[in-house]
């Protein structure tokens, strides 16, 4: 089993990206970022879905609560006040991880020969460990992260929440060197989760289907409100699933670049994909590439069918 860390933002749909992965990646720690809310709050929900998905054993530790650069902000109209408002779930009493977050990823990343990172927040503790031990970089396989948009953003017309809370540090892992897989919101868009999914959640009848159909709820209900859409994207599992089933997501090589200066498009992932068409529909290249090399691998298209088959079977593997 392929050895990996979600470092997240807890997050409605990072607590279904946590789900997905236990049972089929050897999850060896989950770190945690500010983000969809205060680095206190997501570190409390990381805590929470360990002990209600009885996942105790996978440590987890508290990470960085600040952007490199920019000032915080965090998603409190999407993911609530909590940062994973919806379903009642007790206080945590699981000691976290003694280590930040940065440490964690390079200690582990250090002890063992591969680790794949998933992250699914901002890039600040990733970037951090990079800066503070880059001999990481070679022991790190891939990272298959969710973040940015071959299109357009959420955040702003042009960049996308986790790449816009924390630019300077997706520009750091985006020039790394490092294999990337990236699911953007071109990509997790076709991964919606209706009622149809919803109700399918709570017919599984176990404690967890219950809970994830309450987290569904709530995140549809928000952005219904916020961006008048029915359903809910389920952004983070998408980035598990291109690790468990590479069939699922359709990927193309591209050149990914961090946009960190413009006034419209500060923090826009910005894929050149010049030499191809029919993005969206049947994929041709046409011809000879331009620019930089590729660094990294943009997803296009995603089986939504089979993902919500192997989320929601996930889902009933669990208490
Ligand atoms: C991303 O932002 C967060 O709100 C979600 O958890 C996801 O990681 C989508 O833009
Ligand atoms: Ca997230």
């Amino acid at each position: 089993m392929r050895k990996v860390i979600i470092d997240c933002d807890p997050g409605h749909d990072d607590a279904l990206a946590i789900l997905l992965a236990a049972k089929h990646l050897d999850v060896l720690g989950i770190t945690t970022v500010a983000g969809n809310q205060h680095i206190d709050k997501v570190t409390a929900n990381a805590l929470k879905i360990v002990e209600f998905a009885e996942l105790t054993h996978i440590p987890v530790a508290k990470g960085c609560g600040l952007p490199l650069v920019k000032p915080p902000m965090f998603a409190p109209e999407i993911h609530g006040e909590t940062g994973m408002d919806g379903p009642e779930l007790p206080t945590p009493t699981t000691p976290l991880d003694p280590r930040h977050s940065v440490d964690f990823l390079i200690d582990t990343v250090m002890a063992h020969d591969e680790v794949t990172l998933i992250p699914t927040g901002p890039l600040t503790n990733v970037a951090s460990a990079l800066r503070r031990e880059p001999r990481i970089a070679e022991r790190i396989p891939l990272i298959s992260l969710m973040g940015g948009g071959l299109t357009s953003g959420n955040s702003t017309a042009t960049a996308e929440f986790n790449i816009y809370v924390d630019p300077e540090a997706a520009h750091v892992v985006f020039s790394s060197g490092i294999p990337i897989k990236m699911c953007g919101l071109n990509l997790t868009r076709q991964a919606n989760a209706t009622e149809v999914e919803i109700a399918r959640c709570r017919a599984l009848g176990n404690r967890t289907g219950q809970i994830v159909a309450d987290l569904l709820v709530f995140f549809a209900g928000t952005v219904k409100e916020v961006f008048g859409v029915s359903g809910g994207s389920l952004h983070d599992p998408c980035a598990v699933a291109a690790l468990i089933d590479p069939t699922l997501i359709e990927f193309e090589p591209m050149h990914v670049a961090v946009e960190l200066k413009g006034e419209h498009t500060y923090g826009m992932t910005v894929c050149d994909h010049r030499h191809l068409r029919g993005i969206g529909d049947e994929i041709k290249s046409i011809g000879k590439r331009k620019g930089e090399a590729p660094n990294a691998e943009v997803g296009l298209r995603i089986d939504a069918e089979r993902f919500f088959d192997l989320l929601i079977g996930t889902i009933g593997m669990y208490p």
